[in-house]
């Protein structure tokens, strides 16, 4: 469990599955994301039920449910990969549409961020968006994320070969990325 000033950061519940569908299911949400609009409800339940468990130190995919501390709903998630025998790990975002341009998505992934540069001990933490996606490369940016290059249409990609915008940030630039912040 991870929190901030106005988030909660959890594991998924069986709960959750019939929000995490909605969301999922919204086309705009979909589109530079790893499944197709709609996301039905018995594929959100699935999903819960396969990270029922799961440890967030281990390697491979973790997700945190996002949720408003002020009233337990739920916004979105933060997913995030543990590699390199957990020296590194890549992450992923989504927030519920009704919740973006409020500064949530940011909140959610610094502290994730921080969690694992700072207190994890990680060296470096890596993120990768479609080239139009531009709210999550800003959300990145806003963050202290690098540019650090685009991979001209280097992603077969819902049947259409795209760009692959590439952001990291080390440990030993965390520190002053956080005292700027
Ligand atoms: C990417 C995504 C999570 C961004 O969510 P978000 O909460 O709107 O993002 P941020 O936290 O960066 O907030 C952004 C806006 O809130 C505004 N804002 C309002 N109140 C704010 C506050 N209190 N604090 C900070 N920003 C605030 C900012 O000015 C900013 O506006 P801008 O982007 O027009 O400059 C969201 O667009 C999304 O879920 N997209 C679809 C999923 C996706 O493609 N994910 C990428 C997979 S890697």
């Amino acid at each position: 469990m991870l929190t901030t000033e106005r988030l909660v950061l959890r594991p998924f519940r069986a709960a959750d599955a019939p929000v995490l569908s909605a969301y999922r299911s919204d086309p705009a949400i979909a589109r530079y994301q790893g499944w197709d609009a709609p996301f039905a409800l018995a594929a959100a339940e699935a999903f819960v039920a396969g990270l029922d468990g799961r440890d967030p130190r281990a390697e491979g995919w973790f997700q945190y449910a996002v949720e408003r501390a002020a009233d337990g709903v739920l916004l979105g998630d933060v997913g995030v990969n543990r590699h390199d025998e957990g020296r590194q790990a890549e992450i992923g975002f989504t927030l519920a549409a009704g919740h973006h341009g409020r500064g949530y998505g940011a909140e959610a992934v610094r502290r994730v961020v921080h969690f694992l540069l700072a207190e994890e001990g990680l060296h470096r933490v890596h993120a990768s968006v479609d080239g139009r996606n531009g709210p999550s490369a800003r959300l990145l940016e806003r963050v202290g994320f690098r540019r650090e290059g685009l991979e001209l249409q280097s992603q077969w990609w819902k049947g259409e070969w795209t760009d692959d915008l590439r952001y990291a940030v080390l440990a030993s630039e965390w520190s002053s990325v956080r005292a700027g912040s």
